[in-house]
């Protein structure tokens, strides 16, 4: 009988079928232990004398396979670690090995996971858990891994019941590791959704495993993870001293990115506890080390964060600056990855936005008494005669953030010409006219993910060409800039001014009405439309 073909030969002897088995799997257990050991390229040339030499199907060689994927797949070699793991798939299957083929397919989910591609990567994990549910040890890391799967997708509650039942599965494995690592992630969600004493117990278990088995990674990440659990529940001195522990721990392991994250950590620490240089500093150092190991998500968190802080500072410039930067990296990583958390970041860091430019907006107007809460109506109303231009949420945003800051030169303007009671003098109105240069003066080198440049410029222009500062003409003016110009005189209009008192709706219309030309009509009769829809809030100085 013919021998099956690419046995090992030893001592010029080709081995039996049952004697390669044992070959392989020797050497097997071997190369497993060089892998764990981070021997990588020891155990890859064993891996591959196994792939190379077992023409039969056995165990090992679904084991080898998929192992080598693995290692191909860190490698950044995605084709190769996926091709050996489909192998690895068919021979499991062909044994038929139920075990070794819910691993590879957990291994093939997890590539596909790591490109975004989370449907597909939901399809197989679910196919692997179904042929490894009578392994326990399978089981709980599948389910492990289904539960980051359901995190990025957001659905928290999903999360919490896949740790939980890899936390079981575990157990009952008796696999120490899986079990830090369920716990770790059960202490993730549960702070995700605010859950801290959860949260911190969890921690302190993870922790507890972290240092019997001398895994110091897990150990500095509980510690980090606990920061931010201490911080939420106002616990400072604690805070502080876990993510200073922390940072020790992944100085010594030289692990970058976890540094940059416990950097950050120790800035919002600062931060909170009113020690800003400090907390600038660390958030600095964070966002150098996060841009030098090109974690766009780490640099984005960071760069937020010194955004509040600037924003907490009354720095609205640089905080401005700063969330349009974070703004931009979090747009490249949802492009890059189409994750749910990541969206909902996005739109978190959009209300901040919103927050820091509002802030900003209220912050001029006290410099002129008689407009308080004018930035916040002028918005109101902007929005209202958006919606009847059908405009799209980008041009809805951008609206309403040229509205909190279209006046935002007049921090320039002289107290005494603002708050002027007699009629200006020509001199004096050319101060005025100033403004608009100076709020894009303002804004000059941020680079703003919203393009609100030309309501600033441009929000006194007139369609006849009579406005300032361009003397612009009709379409010459951008839409949102007359949109905004049409609210703005209906406010100043309905609101007590320093010359004059508040006019009643109708009186407003009316004298808007003999000056309708100076808006294209389009948006004029969007706004006597939107107009009839606010309610109409006017605030009177008396
Ligand atoms: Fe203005
Ligand atoms: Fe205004």
């Amino acid at each position: 009988m013919a021998e099956p073909a690419g046995l090992p030969r030893e001592n010029g002897r080709t081995l039996g079928a049952s004697e390669a088995a044992g070959w392989a799997s020797a050497l097997l257990e071997e190369a497993v232990r060089l892998d764990r050991e981070g021997r990588i390229a020891e155990a890859g040339d064993r891996y591959h004398a196994i792939i190379g030499a077992v023409a039969t199907h056995g165990p090992a060689l679904a084991e080898a396979l998929r192992r080598m994927g693995v290692i191909h797949h860190r490698r950044n070699e995605p084709a190769i670690a996926r091709d050996l793991c489909a192998r690895s798939f068919e021979v499991a299957s062909s044994l038929p090995d139920d075990r070794l083929a819910a691993e590879a397919l957990n291994a093939l989910a997890g590539f596909e996971m790591e490109t975004g591609a989370l449907e597909r990567a939901g399809e197989i994990y679910r196919r692997a858990l179904t042929l490894g549910r009578t392994s326990a040890e399978v089981r709980g890391r599948i389910e492990q891994n289904l539960g980051i799967l359901a995190n990025i997708q957001g659905n928290h509650g999903d999360a919490l019941g896949h740790y939980e039942r890899a936390l079981e599965a575990c157990r009952l494995a008796g696999d120490e590791r899986g079990c830090a690592y369920a716990y770790h992630n059960l202490g993730m969600i549960s702070a995700d959704l605010k859950q801290w004493d959860k949260a911190e117990e969890y921690f302190r278990k993870s922790l507890h495993l972290a240092e019997l088995l001398h895994d110091v990674r897990l150990h500095g990440l509980c510690l980090l993870n606990r920061a931010e659990v201490h911080l939420a529940l106002q616990q400072y001195e604690h805070a502080r001293r876990s993510a200073e522990e922390a940072l020790a721990i992944f100085n010594e392991l030289n692990a970058q990115l976890a540094k940059a994250d416990a950097y950050k950590m120790l800035g919002m620490i600062f931060r909170e506890t009113g020690r800003p240089a400090l907390a600038e500093s660390r958030l600095r150092t964070a966002i150098e080390l996060a841009i030098a190991t090109g974690a766009l998500l780490s640099e984005a968190e960071a760069t937020r964060e010194l955004a509040l802080l600037c924003q907490s500072m009354g720095r609205n410039q640089d905080a401005l600056a700063l969330l349009s930067t974070s703004y931009r990296l979090f747009g490249q990583l949802h492009a890059q990855v189409d994750q749910v958390d990541v969206a909902s970041k996005v739109e978190e860091l959009e209300t901040t936005y919103l927050a820091v430019v509002r802030d900003w907006g209220q912050s001029i107007e006290s410099a002129d008494s008689y407009t308080h809460g004018h930035c916040e109506r002028v918005a109101t109303y902007a929005l209202a005669v958006a919606s009847e231009l059908n405009l799209d949420e980008v041009d809805r945003t951008t609206i309403r953030i040229g509205a909190y800051l279209h006046d935002l030169g007049k921090v320039k303007v002289p107290h005494e010409i603002l708050n002027k009671t007699a009629p200006l003098s020509p001199e004096e109105f050319e101060v005025i006219k100033l403004h608009p240069a100076w709020g894009l003066d303002l804004l000059s080198g941020i680079d703003l993910p919203w393009d609100i440049k030309p309501i600033i410029r441009s929000h006194h222009e007139r369609c006849d060409g009579t406005g300032y500062p361009d003397g612009l003409q009709g379409n010459e003016i951008p839409l949102a800039a007359q949109l905004i110009c049409v609210v703005d005189v209906y406010d100043a209009l309905t609101t007590t001014r320093s010359y004059r008192p508040a006019m009643t709706k109708a009186e407003a219309l009316v004298t808007m009405e003999d000056c309708r030309h100076w808006w294209r009509p389009d948006v004029f009769q969007a706004f006597l439309r939107a107009i009839g829809t606010v309610p109409t809030h006017i605030s009177r100085a008396s």
